[in-house]
């Protein structure tokens, strides 16, 4: 191990250090409320282990785990580039840009850190990442499509018919809603009865994510016809599909209950996003998008009639465009 290390309590801000004649540079962790000093040559993660910090490390330094990652509060442009180990689980997981190894990086100046990992439940949810979709996003702010939508006369069929056929029959709706979903780079988030939550450029990058879910629907509107007609002949009953569209800024991740791992977004661009799908009954409307979403799609897709109005659950009014499908 090289050079001698130390940690003490903080003291304010100090200029680099010189110890055996070799310069040093700080890390301030956040986590453990100390300053620990390391030499060019060591990662982050040797300078933590010398000054007796249980920096996790799960994989012993290998690149494999990530349980040794560190948030970079401050002085990311003093962190060397990731080397190709580091790019490449990075790269699958989709670590943001500040969320780097300690096991692999090294400084050329002064930073700051948190330690996200620090006990056994965050060792688990770590390592499970690992076995998440590649690409997946483990936490970042993101533009994104929201769509909802919901089948219309669901709640008729489902009050007419046996509870094993009723989920039968969703079942063969979400396989085949959620083939056409992800043929338009969207990714299903979560289900409620007849409901749906997708999300268009959460994992797979897209240029147009808005266009992405509003040709979504459309597909799902024509499997619908080949879905009624099987309907009709098992049940007699029809299905129809409303959909609501939002473009905007959320918190984009994987969540995990213990039972199961899902992509989820959170903020109130999805909140709104559900208040839009539930406006097509007021208007008798299949399809309605907001402003921001209209505004990714202007020229691109055929709207007919724009409504101003009040949402359930927020103030203001809001202009919404009906597309046509
Ligand atoms: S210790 Fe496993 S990736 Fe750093």
């Amino acid at each position: 191990m090289p050079n001698g290390l130390a940690c003490e309590e903080v003291t304010p801000e100090r200029p680099l250090q010189e110890k055996k004649g070799e310069m040093m540079f700080e890390i301030f962790s956040r986590t453990d409320n100390k300053i620990i000093y390391v030499s060019p040559e060591s990662t982050i993660l040797e300078a933590m282990h010398e000054a007796e910090i249980n920096h996790t490390h799960v994989c012993g330094d290998k690149a494999r785990c990530t349980t040794c990652r560190v948030y970079i509060m401050d002085g990311l442009s003093n962190c060397l580039p990731r080397n190709e180990k580091e790019t490449h689980l990075a790269e699958k997981l989709g670590l943001p840009q500040d969320i780097r190894l300690a096991c692999q990086t090294r400084i050329s100046g002064n930073i700051t850190i948190r330690r996200p990992v620090v006990d056994d439940l965050d060792i688990e949810i770590v390592l499970k990442q690992l076995g998440d979709t590649p690409g997946s996003k483990l936490g970042q702010e993101k533009n994104l499509a929201i769509l909802f939508t919901d089948i219309e006369n669901y709640t008729e069929f489902a009050e007419a018919l046996p509870a094993y056929d009723v989920v039968h029959v969703l079942n063969r709706y979400y396989q085949t809603m959620n083939e056409i979903i992800v043929q338009h780079k969207g990714v299903i988030s979560d289900v409620a009865g007849d409901g749906i939550l997708a999300l268009f450029g959460a994992i797979e990058d897209s240029k147009n994510p808005v266009l992405g879910a509003i040709n979504a629907v459309n597909a799902m509107n024509a499997a619908l016809t080949q879905f009624n007609g099987y309907l009709k002949q098992m049940y007699d009953r029809s299905f129809g599909i409303r959909a609501g569209i939002n473009f905007g800024k959320v918190i984009v991740g994987n969540f995990d209950t213990g039972m199961m791992s899902k992509i989820s977004a959170i903020g109130d661009a999805v909140n709104f996003a559900s208040r839009i799908e539930t406006a097509n009954k007021n208007f008798g409307t299949k399809m309605l998008i907001s402003q921001s979403a209209y505004e990714e799609v202007q020229g691109l897709v055929k709207t007919h009639k724009i409504y101003r109005t009040i949402l359930k659950g927020k103030s203001g009014e809001y202009i919404l465009y009906e597309v046509e499908i």
